[in-house]
This record gives C-alpha cells, structure tokens and sequence, in this order.
C-alpha cells in the first residue's frame, strides 16, 4: 500500500466526525451514525484506491452504504485494499454527549482483514511493552501479574480497562481480588483497546468481551503501534454458529493478531468525535471547526497525531 494512504483516510474519519459531532447529546445515535455513514462513504471515493468492506454497517440488504462487499475509492487502478470501518464508534455516546466516541477505519492489502461477524469476541489488549506476554488462555490475574512484570510495576499499580456489563463481573470480581485497578467504560471498546498502548490516557491492559468487528479494527491499530491483540469468536446461538462456520471462523480458536491482520502492513484512522483519553472531539468554531486525529501505519511503525481547522465555508459537504 501506498503510505499516501494515510494521509487520505484521515480525511475520511475528519468528515465522518464532523458531521457526526452536530449531533452530540441530541439523543439521536442512528442520526449521528447516519452522518458518519455517510460522510465516510462520500469521502472514500475520493481516494485514489480501489477498496473492498470486509468490515461495514453490515449486509448489503440491511444497509444502504458501507455494507459488506462494496467497493469504495476512485478504482482508477489504485492499490487494491480490504476496508473496515466503524463510521461511529460509540453511537450511544454521541447521543448522550459523553466522552469517547472515535469514527475509525482500518485498510489492508487485499485479503489480509478477517471478515469477522457481527458477534461478541472476547479481547484482550496491551501495548507495545506487554506485546507477547499475554494470553487469553491464562487468567485475568497471570495476565495482571505479566503486564505488571513487563511494565515494571506493581499489580497494584496496573490499570485494567473494560466496558461496564453484568456479563463481565467474573473478571471485575478477579481484577479487584488481584489488587488492580478499573478504568470502566460506557461503551466504545476500540478507543480502550487503543489507550493501553498510550501512556498518558492511563490504562495497561484491555478485557472483556464487545464486538467483533471492532475486534479486528482494534488489531490493526495494535499492529500499528506494536501491541498485543488476541480475541475469540463468542456466538450465542445456533444461528451465530451457523454464521461462523459459513464463514470460515473457527469459534475455538484464539485469533492472534497476525490472523486478524495478516501481513506486514495495515494502516488506522481515528478522529475524535467526542472528547475521548486520547483523541478531543470536534469543537465547531463558528466559521470553521477544529478535529483530532491519529493515524498510524504497521510497515513504518510511525504514528502521526493530525490537527485539522476546517473551514466551513469552504466545504459545503459537511453543512449537509
Ligand atoms: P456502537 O457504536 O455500534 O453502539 O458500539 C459501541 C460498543 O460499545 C463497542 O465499542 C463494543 O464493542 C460494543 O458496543 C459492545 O456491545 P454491547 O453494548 O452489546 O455490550
């Protein structure tokens, strides 16, 4: 892929949260992730590429854009990418105006993103320093005590992160009997996957069990950063079942990051919608409005954190 790449999808999270920021607190989630949807669809296909959802707002039947399977970009002979998106991440969190909601993609030579299913996956994440000494197999507490070890601290000083749901109060219950601490999340399991390889928002390692698309998105931002990221298909039903063994997913098998982001190269984008640990979300200026972005690339390990002022006046797409 080209590393020119970069530089376009950010472009496509900043209109993404632009449009989405309008609808911070106005109880409306599908609105704001209609915005998002939308702006990103629009943007993608001013890029000089020729891409694939392997990640999307779903089926082609159950939704109208970014669904799974539609080809985005110029497709004027660019490079031939896979795409995942979550054109809002953290759609209850806009509609009730709290913080931490990220519009988030992530690109890959074709045929290196796992189609994941809309399910549950059980996740677990550290950053760089901990890359490699975690094991979803071990438990909450040996994963506690490595990344204590490799952070050269004590568990008592470890922050674990994970989202606020009844179906985690086994981990919660061993978290606090080791003697760590909890950083809980309303929603938004990506951005928390993500911080734990930044130092400033706090938090050492990521537990429990969301989304898994979000899964493989989380992945590629791992893989960019020289993280750890493993997670295991949870099905509920037959049919979830069913679904994975259509696709090819073994629903016993840890997925390791390199099965969900095969190959050496993977870039992320993330803009802030609202104000998150790592990421400030959209301020509207008046004429203009300000946005927050990273963007990362595996093959060069470089993270960059991009300032956008945009002119609204200028870009008539996002009074939309
Ligand atoms: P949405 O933006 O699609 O609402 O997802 C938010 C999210 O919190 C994800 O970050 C997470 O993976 C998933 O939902 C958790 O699902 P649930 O709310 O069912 O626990």
């Amino acid at each position: 892929m080209e590393r020119s790449l970069s530089m376009e999808v950010v472009r496509v999270t900043e209109a993404a949260a632009i449009q989405s920021a309008k609808w911070m607190g106005r109880g409306d989630k599908i609105a704001a992730d209609d915005a998002a949807t939308t702006a990103m669809r629009t943007m993608f296909d001013t890029i000089p590429m020729h891409g694939t959802v392997v990640i999307g707002e779903g089926e082609m039947d159950e939704a109208p854009m970014l669904y799974i399977g539609e080809e985005l970009g110029l497709r004027n002979g660019g490079p031939e990418v896979d795409i995942a998106v979550d054109p809002l991440e953290g759609t209850n969190i806009v509609a009730k105006g709290s913080n931490g909601a990220l519009t988030v993609l992530a690109i890959a030579d074709k045929g290196n993103l796992l189609n994941a299913p809309d399910m549950y996956m059980e996740k677990i994440a550290v950053g760089p320093e901990a890359a490699g000494m975690v094991d979803i197999n071990a438990s909450v507490t040996d994963n506690l005590k490595a990344v204590a070890k490799a952070k050269n601290k004590d568990v008592s000083d470890v922050v674990a992160t994970l989202l606020d749901r009844e179906r985690h109060t086994a981990i919660v219950e061993e978290i606090r009997a080791a003697g760590a601490s909890i950083k809980f999340i309303q929603d938004g399991d990506v951005a928390a996957a993500i911080n734990t390889a930044f130092d400033q928002t706090g938090v050492d390692i990521m537990f429990g069990i969301g989304g898994a698309p979000e899964g493989v998105i989380s992945a590629a931002a791992l893989k960019c950063l020289g993280g750890d990221f493993q997670g295991r298909l949870v099905p509920e039903d037959d049919e979830q079942r069913e679904r994975c063994a259509k696709m090819g997913i073994d629903v016993n098998k840890v997925y390791q990051l390199e099965d969900l982001v095969k190959g050496d190269d993977a870039i992320f984008a993330a803009t802030g919608v609202t104000d998150g640990g790592l990421l400030r979300g959209v301020q509207y200026k008046g004429e203009y409005c300000l946005t927050e972005s990273v963007v990362m690339r595996a093959k060069s390990g470089t993270v960059r954190f991009v300032e956008g002022r945009h002119r609204l006046e200028k870009k008539p797409q996002y009074d939309k």
